[in-house]
């Protein structure tokens, strides 16, 4: 997500750094509190509307670029005063996999992830197994992966991904509609998507026993 640096970036930063943070700036032992995780939180709508509709749970969004981070810091800063269990961090998720304990998430979510689309990229997606592997470690034992992609290539590789790494079962929802169900909503990018008639794909993975 290629977004332009604005005017307003590092005051809306500086003003809300209890909801905004870096690697420089969070506490590890606040690590501990989360039990959903979102890789990419982009404009942070998705987050924003879990926060709300689970209050009882803790959402941790990990988005890699300063200035989608700073867009949904704009967001969240409007209802922060009444949701009070998100925090969205400001870093490449590889730098944070090691700060979780072991069986420590109840879902991650990965929504419209880079396709990384070359032979030689393709062990930097977000399902390559390698990943599967940090997601096993650091999810409960019944916990979930929500997994949603406009690419039909990598909604393809992934249910590969998933049978090669053997310790998820997994279900397929194609085409997906976010309004169908009540424990996805949607995306910003789901929304551009859908509107121009793309099919969404989805693969929900639950840790095997
Ligand atoms: C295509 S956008 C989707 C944004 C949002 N999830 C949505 O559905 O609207 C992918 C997002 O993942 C972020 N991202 C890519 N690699 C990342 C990484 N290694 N760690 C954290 N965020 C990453 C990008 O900066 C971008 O905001």
């Amino acid at each position: 997500m290629r977004l332009r640096h604005r005017k307003w970036t590092d005051k809306v930063l500086l003003e809300n750094q209890d909801i905004g943070k870096n690697l420089e700036t969070l506490e590890l032992d606040s690590l501990k509190q989360f039990t959903d995780l979102e890789i990419g939180s982009g404009l942070g709508s998705f987050l924003l509307s879990c926060s709300e509709k689970w209050p009882e749970r803790k959402f941790l969004g990990v988005e890699i670029s300063k200035n989608a981070f700073a867009s949904a810091i704009k967001k969240a800063s409007a209802v922060k005063d009444k949701q009070t269990n998100f925090l969205f961090l400001n870093a490449p998720i590889e730098r944070v996999f090691p700060l979780f304990s072991d069986e420590q998430l109840t879902d991650i979510y990965i929504n419209f992830p880079d396709p990384w689309p070359k032979k030689k990229q393709k062990s930097r997606r977000l399902t390559y197994p390698t990943r599967l592997k940090e997601y096993y470690r650091i999810l409960k034992k019944d916990g979930t992966l929500y997994f949603r992609t406009d690419n039909i290539d990598l909604f393809m590789d992934s249910q590969e991904y998933f049978k090669e790494f053997q310790l998820f079962s997994f279900q397929v929802i194609s085409p997906f509609y976010s309004e169908k169900t009540d424990y996805l909503p949607t995306t910003e990018y789901e929304t551009k998507f859908r509107e121009q008639g793309i099919d969404i794909n989805v693969i929900i993975a639950k840790k095997k026993q």
